[in-house]
């Protein structure tokens, strides 16, 4: 193992935020800076391939050097430098890959190539001290990572935890136990809003809204994804048969798959907007807000929910809380069924979807029921950034398992196994 003092430049750019940190021995977070380009594909709706490339290729550079200046460091301290491989978009994995490597060789330093993925999931395993400061014991986590591009879950164990330094963590191993079959969970928040004249990204919108509408107010099964009203007053306590598991659970010869899928649920919302008429309340709200965003874009959906109440008529309110309790209660369904069959110690959320507060409230509340142990990350830490790569990059660093020259932009990456 290498000795040292660990500090790991981390660079991430795989979809739309140009992101540097530095993270020592894999727990310190030292600095972390995000350039976020929410506001330019917001025009959009959605990523812009080619603007986020540009972007990052402007940004990379400054963020690196902010990073740098709030650690106090000069490159040279640095131990290695630490970037994601994919999965993402092509064009701008290229920039951070081009950028680390070219530091890498310039400064004589290694270099580490991590995925994605498992960036997010060290994004809690450092916050939590899980396999730093906590040795792992009693069998493997169950990871949920739900983002715009992701909705996966993985076993992941330390093989070695038994037997090694706590400090000095071993690489941690995979299995995806399940996985989207269509849309992320993200995406179909992002598709729902962007359906209901919301701003982007969706999954903010919908979460602070959500709040003021009826979760029972319509029922959308994920068996057969149909939506259909409910009297409002029929509240029933949360009854689990009226709400099936998305997709039937498959058992192969070598392990069960807890999969997902979520492009039902946007075309059943569409088709409800449709059958009531809503698309002219829609397309008020989208002109209004567009014109209320563009003149401040930086407005959080609450302060708008509460400048302009009228933009939001309870039926909207009442289908925005019913998708999510729907969603979060699929995802929860999915997880908790897993983490039973596999013998999960605990669950680990993590992605941009994790900063739903239904959903944080929910997966707490089930976890304590069933006395699993459930962690989030902080907020900054639920959606991209680079210190959980620098974080992800520590186990490689201690086994001394760097990348060559020859690294490319893997977009399509896979995190572990899947039998
Ligand atoms: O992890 P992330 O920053 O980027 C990807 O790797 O995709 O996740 C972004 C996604 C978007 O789809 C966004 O709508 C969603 O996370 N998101 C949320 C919330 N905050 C962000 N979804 C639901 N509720 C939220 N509070
Ligand atoms: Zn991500």
């Amino acid at each position: 193992m290498r000795s040292g003092s660990g500090l790991i430049l981390g660079i991430e750019s795989s979809c739309d935020e140009t992101a540097a940190a530095v993270v020592r021995a894999g727990g310190e977070v030292l600095a972390n800076v995000v350039a976020s380009q929410m506001t330019l594909h917001a025009k959009y709706g959605g990523v812009v391939p080619e603007l986020a490339s540009r972007e990052h290729l402007r940004n990379i550079v400054p963020v690196v050097t902010a990073a740098m200046a709030e650690a106090g460091l000069e490159f040279g301290e640095l131990d290695a430098i630490a970037v994601t491989e994919g999965p993402g978009l092509a064009g701008a994995l290229l920039v951070g890959i081009t950028y680390a490597k070219a530091l890498a060789l310039a400064l004589g330093k290694p270099l580490i190539a991590v995925n994605h993925l498992e960036g997010h999931i060290h994004a809690v395993l450092m916050e939590q001290g899980i396999g730093i400061r906590e040795q792992g014991s009693g069998g493997p986590l169950l990871a949920l990572v739900v983002s715009g591009g992701h909705t996966h879950l993985y076993l992941a164990e330390e093989p070695t935890s038994q037997n090694r330094d706590v400090g000095h963590p071993a690489m941690w191993r995979y299995r995806n136990v399940g996985r989207t079959v269509d849309d992320a969970a993200g995406e179909a928040f992002d598709k729902v809003a962007k359906l209901l004249g919301l701003g982007y990204p969706g999954g903010p919108w919908m979460d602070a809204l959500a709040m003021s509408g009826n979760p029972r107010a319509v029922e959308f099964r994920f068996q057969q994804i149909k939506a259909r009203r409910v009297a409002a007053d029929n509240d029933k306590s949360e009854d689990k048969s009226r709400f099936p598991s998305g997709m039937t659970n498959k058992k192969t010869e070598d392990g069960e798959h807890f999969d997902f899928s979520f492009s039902g649920i946007k075309t059943a919302v569409l088709r409800y907007i449709q059958t009531h008429e809503m698309a002219a309340v829609v397309e008020t709200r989208r002109r209004v807000l567009g014109e209320v965003l563009r003149a401040n874009p930086a407005m959080r959906p609450a302060d708008v929910l509460r400048d302009m109440p009228e933009a939001f008529d309870a039926q909207t309110l009442d289908l925005i809380a019913s998708f999510q309790y729907a969603v979060v209660g699929n995802l929860m369904r999915q997880t908790f069924a897993a983490a039973e069959a596999l013998g999960a110690r605990g669950i680990v959320v993590s992605g941009g979807v994790s900063a739903n507060s239904e959903l944080r409230r929910r997966f707490a509340e089930e976890a304590a029921q069933r006395g699993l142990r459930v962690a989030f990350p902080t907020m900054a830490m639920s959606t991209d950034n680079a210190a959980m790569i620098a974080a992800a990059s520590w186990g490689k660093f201690c086994a001394g398992e760097f990348a060559t020259e020859g690294l490319v932009a893997t977009p399509q990456l896979k995190l572990g196994t899947r039998d």
